[in-house]
């Protein structure tokens, strides 16, 4: 990287052929220091006031300005000022010509933005060696602004590299948390279209709660893995077609602390979520659900949302015990149970209730992978 910058940005140690601007009302002077400049090997411009100064500027594109204080109009010290003022023409070294020689002079020159100060009569030994040493100066200003625009490129293209590869990886990221999912709910009666349905229910809830965005994502993803746990329930009480028995029953509501301790412990802000959302999407607002009996604001909000979302599915959907319930009558029943859940959140399903109903509808169990739902790449 530091060969490429190197290698197109050269100092020239015996700088030739820049371009002087010399600003100056008097024939005699202009001559002289066009004759000096010339004799140097540099080319020149010569104008005869301020005003004139500031237009050439622009077109001639001038290495270093040559600059008699006292013209009509506009004097040295303005148009000094001007052009230091200017992001584009600040860096432009200079040199004040006077025959004020009083230090007055000077240091209102050096406040205005002068960098060198020759007197009138000029002493060409002194002009040619002044002039020498600005135009280095210009030019090493030059190569670091040059150097400076292509880190800036180089940045800016390595930043966009890792924007891809991060995006790359978060996608596979999260397409192992979808496939994994996949694996721990095929054991169980649960479907593709669950997972998917679940995403959506719980992305729409937490942003109509107002969560910030980043937190929608992540309820988003994290809500696949509520049931992950039931990866460790023996087949025989997970697939048991018929009603449990109390035994069963607690074995099955282990679910929680199994997909809790399998989530455990990342730095991944999606897996913390996950691990809330196991640990307590079967606890109610009224303390009497499991496993720690949680009551209100104890359960967190990610769990409040994957419940209710959680029991809307299960209700709609067909299970080898009971048939598919249609809309209206799944509202019914979430709204009979209302002291299961949060009042906010019931809120916002009754006023979400027609979306919970279209996600349903058009994410049905039809086969399809949820990575096709989500709009991410299925290879
Ligand atoms: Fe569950
Ligand atoms: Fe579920």
């Amino acid at each position: 990287m530091k060969g490429s910058i190197n290698d197109s940005v050269k100092i020239d140690p015996d700088i030739k052929g820049a371009r002087i601007l010399v600003a100056d009302d008097d024939a005699l002077h202009r001559r002289i220091f066009a004759d000096l400049i010339k004799n140097m090997g540099h080319n020149c411009l010569t104008v005869e006031n301020g005003l004139e100064a500031l237009e050439k500027i622009k077109t001639y594109g001038p290495d270093l300005i040559i600059m008699d204080v006292v013209m009509p109009g506009l004097d040295g010290y303005e148009v000094t000022r001007r052009l230091k003022e200017d992001p584009l023409s600040m860096h432009l070294p200079v040199v004040m010509v006077t025959s004020l020689s009083d230090r007055h002079s000077k240091i209102k020159g050096l406040e205005y933005g002068a960098d060198e100060f020759l007197n009138k009569p000029v002493d060409e030994t002194e002009f040619v060696v002044r002039i020498r040493n600005l135009l280095k100066v210009k030019r090493f200003e030059d190569y670091l602004m040059e150097h400076g625009r292509m880190l800036e490129g180089e940045v800016m293209s390595k930043a966009a590299q890792l924007e891809r590869a991060f995006l790359k990886i978060k996608h596979g990221y999260i397409e192992t948390i979808y496939r994994l999912t996949l694996a721990a709910e095929y054991r169980d009666k649960e479907t593709g279209g669950h997972i998917r349905r679940m995403s959506l229910y719980c992305q729409m809830l937490a942003r109509f709660l107002g969560l910030p965005e980043a937190q929608v994502e992540a309820i988003f993803f994290a809500s696949t893995m509520h049931d992950v746990g039931k990866i460790g329930i023996p087949d025989s009480i997970l697939l048991k077609p018929g009603p449990h028995t109390r035994e069963e029953f607690e074995i099955m509501k282990t679910h929680t602390t199994i997909g809790a301790r399998i989530l455990h412990g990342s730095d991944s802000e999606i897996l913390r979520i996950a691990e809330e959302i196991a640990l307590t999407h079967h606890e109610r607002w009224d303390g009497k659900g499991y496993p720690a009996g949680l009551r209100g604001e104890e359960i967190p909000i990610s769990g409040r949302i994957v419940h209710i979302s959680d029991i809307y599915d299960a209700i709609r959907s067909r299970r080898p015990y009971k048939d598919a319930i249609d809309h209206a009558t799944a509202c019914d029943i979430i709204n009979n149970m209302e002291e299961s859940f949060d009042p906010l959140i019931l809120k916002g399903f009754n006023e979400c209730a027609c979306e919970f109903k279209r996600l349903f509808d058009e994410n049905r169990d039809d086969g399809e992978t949820p990575m096709q739902g989500l709009g991410l790449a299925t290879g």
